[in-house]
């Protein structure tokens, strides 16, 4: 039987690893498109790439989001049965400070994408990185497929232009088009900057006498956290369904930033007390102040309360989370002191 072939966007980053790792197992061929940068990128993905393994089933192509004519031209070269579309500028405060290059990644790249879909080979399957960060500042809790949409960061209003365009080009072109709304998914594979990575590497480091002091922004938003291992699985469920159609896909649990750093302090068994309030709030440990609070890492406007339901995704596509988040934390604290103790 021909092996299906896959094209990943994003290949570099948290989930592109994980997907690309998924599908070579499973037989596919899989295709990335890879950006162009100073230093290496592909240290997620190296050991894929590296070796006789995947000599003949993974492959790289340098492209960008922001290049109309490159991402066209993969498309053409690669002939992919599946497209995975990861790419983008994700972090959310970042885009405040970036608001046109986010949105040109993220909105005109997922246009780039359907257009090239569109004219060269509608039979090609998408799927869309959709995301929580679009519900913003909705009051409705939990949140599901019907949820009105607020967003309220450019990286939020750019997915929601890509999540409407994937719906339109399903509705208007019949292309197999869908978009996976995830909720915050970390692993021991996360970008630095991300909270959840930034606390764990931060505190290991404190623990091991590498560094005084973790600096944070908000703690009282709150997050539903699962793990990206288990939700690339989701990712490919849905381009394997009878129809095109949108899912969440959540834990339905909920924590809020400094419950998160609570329970690392606790896994790391650092023991000391919260004290103040503001700007002012710190924790200390045998009197040296640990963890304090900076302006610099608040957003102009913060998405407060994130709790997904994911259950249409547990019918229709029999997925359903099974790492609990002290689970997840454990598995980022253990590559975090491999990290620390190698330094
Ligand atoms: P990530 O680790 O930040 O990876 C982003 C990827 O996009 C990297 O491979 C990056 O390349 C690539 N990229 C960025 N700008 C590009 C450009 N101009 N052209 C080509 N490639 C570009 O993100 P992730 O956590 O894996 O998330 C994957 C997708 O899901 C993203 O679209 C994100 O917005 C969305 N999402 C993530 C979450 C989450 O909690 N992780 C939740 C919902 C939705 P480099 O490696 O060179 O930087
Ligand atoms: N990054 C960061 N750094 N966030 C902090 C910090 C800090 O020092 N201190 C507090 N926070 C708060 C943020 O204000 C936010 O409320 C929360 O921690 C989570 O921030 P991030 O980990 O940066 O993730 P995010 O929720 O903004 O965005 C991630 O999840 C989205 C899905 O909801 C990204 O992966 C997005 O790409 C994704 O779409």
């Amino acid at each position: 039987m021909k092996k299906k072939i896959a094209l990943i966007t994003g290949i570099t980053g948290q989930d592109g690893s994980y997907l690309s790792e998924y599908l070579l197992k499973k037989k596919y061929i899989v295709h990335g498109l890879n950006r162009r940068t100073s230093l290496f990128n592909t240290d997620r993905i190296d050991h894929l790439f590296n070796g006789k393994k995947y000599k003949n089933s993974f492959f790289l192509h340098y492209g960008d989001l922001t290049d109309p004519g490159s991402i066209d031209e993969i498309i053409r070269k690669v002939k992919p049965d599946e497209i995975y579309h990861l790419a983008a500028q994700s972090h959310v405060k970042v885009s405040f400070e970036t608001p046109e290059y986010t949105t040109n990644t993220i909105a005109l790249g997922t246009l780039r994408i359907l257009e090239s879909i569109r004219k060269n080979n509608s039979k090609i399957k998408f799927y869309n990185a959709s995301t929580s960060e679009m519900y913003g500042d909705t009051k409705k809790s939990p949140q599901d497929e019907k949820t009105t949409f607020l967003p309220n960061s450019p990286y939020g209003i750019a997915k929601l232009y890509s999540h409407l365009l994937t719906k339109h080009y399903r509705e208007a072109y019949k292309i197999f088009a869908c978009s996976g709304i995830l909720f915050n998914h970390e692993s021991p594979r996360r970008g630095q900057t991300f909270v959840t990575k930034k606390i764990i590497s931060a505190l290991v480091k404190i623990k091991n006498g590498e560094q005084d002091c973790l600096y944070l922004g908000n703690l009282y938003s709150k997050r539903d956290w699962g793990h990206a291992r288990e939700y690339v699985e989701a990712q490919h469920k849905m381009l394997q369904m009878k129809k095109p159609d949108d899912f969440v896909i959540s834990t339905g649990k909920q924590y809020s930033i400094k419950t998160f750093v609570n329970k690392v302090l606790s896994q790391l068994k650092i023991k000391g007390k919260w004290q103040g309030k503001g700007l002012n709030e710190n924790y200390t440990c045998r009197g040296k102040k640990i963890i304090a609070i900076s302006k610099k890492y608040f957003r102009p406007q913060d998405v407060t309360n994130l709790l997904g339901n994911s259950k249409k995704a547990k019918k229709f596509l029999n997925w359903k989370p099974k790492i609990k988040l002290d689970d997840l934390i454990f598995e980022m604290i253990e590559e975090e002191t491999k990290i620390s103790n190698n330094t």
